[in-house]
C-alpha cells in the first residue's frame, strides 16, 4: 500500500516531506525515503524500518532542495531493506510508488534485453528504468511519463521528479488514490488529504486513470487518453492537526478510551434523542422495497458488517448476504434485481472492498457505504455514504472506528425495520433508547481496565486462545481473536459457541484460555453449557457477562468479568470494547509494537 508525497515548495522540502510521511505512516512502515532535486541532480536519503530511522539519517545528513518526493513503504515486491526503499532513482528521475505494477517481470526482461541494469527486485524499478530509457532517448519528462504510463498495468499511484527540472512534479493514479494540494506558490501531491491538510486545505483528487503535471502554482490534469481535463478543487474538511497521544502510552489506548465520545457523536448523527426516532439521510434505495442486501468489507470492518447482518435480518426481515470483499469480488454471485449493497470501511480506500464495490455497481446494486473518511475513494464512488464520526484512527488495529461502524449499522437496522413495518414506534423507541445508553455503558466498561489487565496477564502466557460467542456476539468473538492475533502475535481463533463440539473442542487443554462472550439472555444457557463442556476437559474458561450471568458462570469459570446489563441488541457494541482492551493489554505485556504491529498497515490499498 505505501504512502506517497511530493512537493514543489518555497522552503526546504525534506522536513515538510518527512512531516507529511508521519501522517501517512498508517499506510506502511517497513522503510521510508525522500529524494530532492539539487544543482541539476537528484539526492536521496532512505532507511529501513520506521520513519524515526529516516529522521535520524536526515538529521545526520540533511537533504537540501525545495522540490522532492517522499515515501513510506509496505513491502510487496522485494524485502523491506534500504536498497528496496523508495524513492527509486536513476541520475535522471526519482519515483515514489504505491501499489503494484503487475507486468513488471515482462517489462524488466524487455529493459534488461536493451541493456538496463536493475539494482533491486522491486516492481517500482521497472517504471523508473522505463522512464529513464525514454528520457535517455531525448524525450522530455512530461511526454516520457505519459508514454511510460501506457506500458504499465496494475493498481498504483505514482509521483516523479526529474533532474534539471526543479519546478516540475508529475503524478498518476490508476487504482490507488492520489490528491493534489494547492498552496501559495507551492504545489503538493499526496496519497490522501490527511497528508496534505496542514499544508493546504485546497485539494483536487485525480480520477481513475488520470495523471497530473504540477508546476510552481498550476496543476494540469489529463485523463488516461492524455486529454486535458478539469478536476474540481475542494476545500477539504480533513483536519491536519497532528494527532497526539496525549497522556496515553499508545494511540490504540487513547482510541480505546475515545469509545464513549465516538459512539455518542456517531449515534447523534442517526438518532433523535428527543423523539427516540432513527434519523437517516436520503438513501440510494428504498429499504421498504429493497429485495436483498449484500454486505461486504474486509477484516474488522467485515466483522461489523457481519453483526449488521444479524441485526438487519432480525429487525427488518431483509435477506442479507455477507462476505469478505476479497472473496466476493471473485465469487461472481448472482445479484438480486432491485438489490442494494452496504460496504463498510474505516479508510474508504481498501482495495478489495473497492473492487467489490465496482462489481456490485456493475451488477446493478445501489451502493451505500459506511466510512470514516468523508473524502475517501469509497465515499466518492458510492451512491451515498454514511459517516462514522470516529475521527482519525492512527493505531493500526481498528477500535473506535469498529464500534462506530456498529453504531451506524444498528441505526440502519432499526430504520429499515420501521420502513418495512416490522417495528412500530414503540419498538423503535425501545431500541433507540438502548443505543443511547451505549456511550455511558462504554465508559463503565473502560473503568474495568484493571480487571481486564489482570485477565491479560493470564492470556499473555498462552500460545493459543479461543474466543466464543453466539448470535450477533459470534462476530465479536471473531473480532476478539483478530485483535489478539494482530497486535500480540498470539494465535487465536473465534468460533460460534455451538460449533465447539464439531472440531475446536479437540484443542482444549489446561493451556488454552477459552474467552466467552456470554451475557444473560435467551442464548445464555446454550453458551454456558458449551463452556462447561470446555471446562470439563480442563479448559480455562474466562467470561465476559453481566450481573445475572456471573453467578452461574463463576461455578466453573476461572475469571468472570461483569459488564453492564444491556439487552441483546446493543450487546455486540459493548462486548467489542473489552475484547479490544484485552488484546491491547496482552500486547503491552508481550512488548510488541502496539500501534504498528509487524507486517501490517492501516490501509490495505493493494490486493
Ligand atoms: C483490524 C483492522 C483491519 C481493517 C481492514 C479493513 O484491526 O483494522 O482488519 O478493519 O483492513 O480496513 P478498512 O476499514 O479501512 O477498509
Amino acid at each position: 500500500m505505501c504512502g506517497i508525497v511530493g512537493v514543489i515548495g518555497r522552503e526546504q522540502a525534506a522536513p515538510l516531506l518527512l512531516d507529511a510521511l508521519r501522517r501517512l505512516e498508517y499506510r506502511g512502515y517497513d522503510s521510508a525515503g525522500i529524494a530532492t532535486l539539487l544543482d541539476g541532480g537528484i539526492a536521496r536519503r532512505r532507511a529501513e524500518g520506521k520513519l524515526g530511522n529516516l529522521a535520524a539519517v536526515l538529521e545526520a545528513e540533511p537533504l537540501p532542495g525545495t522540490t522532492g518526493v517522499g515515501h513510506t513503504r509496505w513491502a510487496t515486491h522485494g524485502a523491506p531493506t534500504e536498497r528496496n526503499a523508495h524513492p527509486h532513482a536513476t541520475a535522471r528521475v526519482a519515483v515514489v510508488h504505491n501499489g503494484i505494477i503487475e507486468n513488471h517481470a515482462e517489462l524488466r526482461s524487455e529493459l534488461e534485453a536493451k541493456g538496463a541494469r536493475f539494482e533491486t527486485e522491486t516492481d517500482t524499478e521497472t517504471f523508473v528504468r522505463l522512464l529513464d530509457s525514454l528520457l535517455a532517448e531525448g524525450m522530455e519528462p512530461i511526454p516520457a511519463f505519459a508514454a511510460a504510463l501506457k506500458r504499465v498495468h496494475g493498481a498504483f499511484a505514482l509521483g516523479a521528479v526529474f533532474a534539471g527540472h526543479p519546478r516540475l512534479l508529475l503524478g498518476a493514479r490508476q487504482g490507488a488514490p492520489l490528491a493534489v494540494g494547492f498552496g501559495e506558490g507551492e504545489m503538493f501531491l499526496g496519497s490522501d488529504a490527511l497528508a496534505l491538510a496542514p499544508l493546504t486545505r485546497r485539494i483536487a483528487y485525480l480520477e481513475e486513470g488520470d495523471w497530473v503535471a504540477l508546476t510552481d502554482d498550476a496543476a494540469r490534469f489529463f485523463d488516461a487518453a492524455d486529454t486535458p481535463v478539469e478536476r474540481p478543487v475542494v476545500q477539504t474538511a480533513v483536519s491536519g492537526a497532528v494527532v497526539g497521544k496525549g497522556n496515553y502510552r499508545h494511540f490504540m489506548e487513547k482510541e480505546l478510551h475515545e469509545h464513549p465520545a465516538v459512539l455518542g457523536d456517531t449515534l447523534r448523527q442517526y438518532l433523535d434523542p428527543k423523539t427516540l426516532a432513527v434519523r437517516l439521510p436520503r438513501l440510494p434505495f428504498d429499504p421498504a422495497t429493497v429485495s436483498r442486501l449484500t454486505m461486504t468489507a474486509c477484516g474488522s470492518a467485515f466483522l461489523a458488517a457481519h453483526v449488521g447482518r444479524y441485526w438487519i435480518e432480525k429487525l427488518a426481515r431483509i435477506p442479507v448476504d455477507a462476505d469478505v470483499a476479497s472473496e466476493l469480488r471473485y465469487r461472481d454471485p448472482p445479484l438480486a434485481e432491485g438489490g442494494a449493497a452496504i460496504l463498510v470501511s474505516q479508510s474508504g480506500e481498501t482495495a478489495d472492498t473497492m473492487a467489490a464495490l465496482k462489481l456490485l455497481k456493475e451488477g446493478g446494486q445501489k451502493i451505500l457505504s459506511i466510512v470514516n473518511v468523508p473524502e475517501s475513494t469509497m465515499a466518492r464512488a458510492s451512491d451515498a455514504a454514511l459517516l462514522t464520526v470516529a475521527g482519525p484512527e492512527i493505531g493500526v488495529a481498528s477500535t473506535k472506528a469498529f464500534t462506530a461502524q456498529l453504531a451506524v449499522l444498528a441505526c440502519l437496522a432499526v430504520g429499515f425495520g420501521r420502513a418495512r413495518g416490522q417495528l412500530d414506534a414503540t419498538d423503535e423507541a425501545r431500541l433507540t433508547h438502548a443505543l443511547l445508553q451505549v456511550p455511558s455503558h462504554a465508559a463503565e466498561i473502560l473503568e474495568k481496565d484493571a480487571q481486564i489487565r489482570a485477565l491479560a496477564a493470564e492470556v499473555a502466557k498462552a500460545r493459543d486462545v479461543l474466543f466464543l460467542g453466539r448470535g450477533a456476539l459470534y462476530p465479536i468473538a471473531l473480532e476478539g481473536a483478530l485483535k489478539l492475533k494482530e497486535i500480540s502475535y498470539i494465535h487465536a481463533e473465534g468460533y460460534a459457541a455451538g460449533e465447539m463440539k464439531h472440531g475446536p473442542i479437540a484443542l482444549i487443554d489446561k493451556e488454552v484460555p477459552v474467552i466467552a462472550l456470554c451475557p444473560s439472555g435467551p442464548l445464555f444457557e446454550k453458551t454456558a453449557s458449551n463452556l462447561q463442556e470446555a471446562a470439563a476437559r480442563g479448559g480455562r474458561v474466562m467470561a465476559f457477562t453481566d450481573a445475572e450471568g456471573a453467578a452461574p458462570l463463576r461455578r466453573f469459570a476461572e475469571h468472570v468479568i461483569e459488564l453492564p446489563t444491556v439487552g441483546a441488541f446493543s450487546a455486540p457494541i459493548l462486548h467489542a470494547i473489552p475484547v479490544q482492551l484485552l488484546a491491547y493489554h496482552v500486547a503491552v505485556l508481550k512488548g510488541t509494537d502496539v500501534d504498528q504491529p509487524r507486517n501490517l498497515a492501516k490501509s490495505v490499498t493493494v490486493e
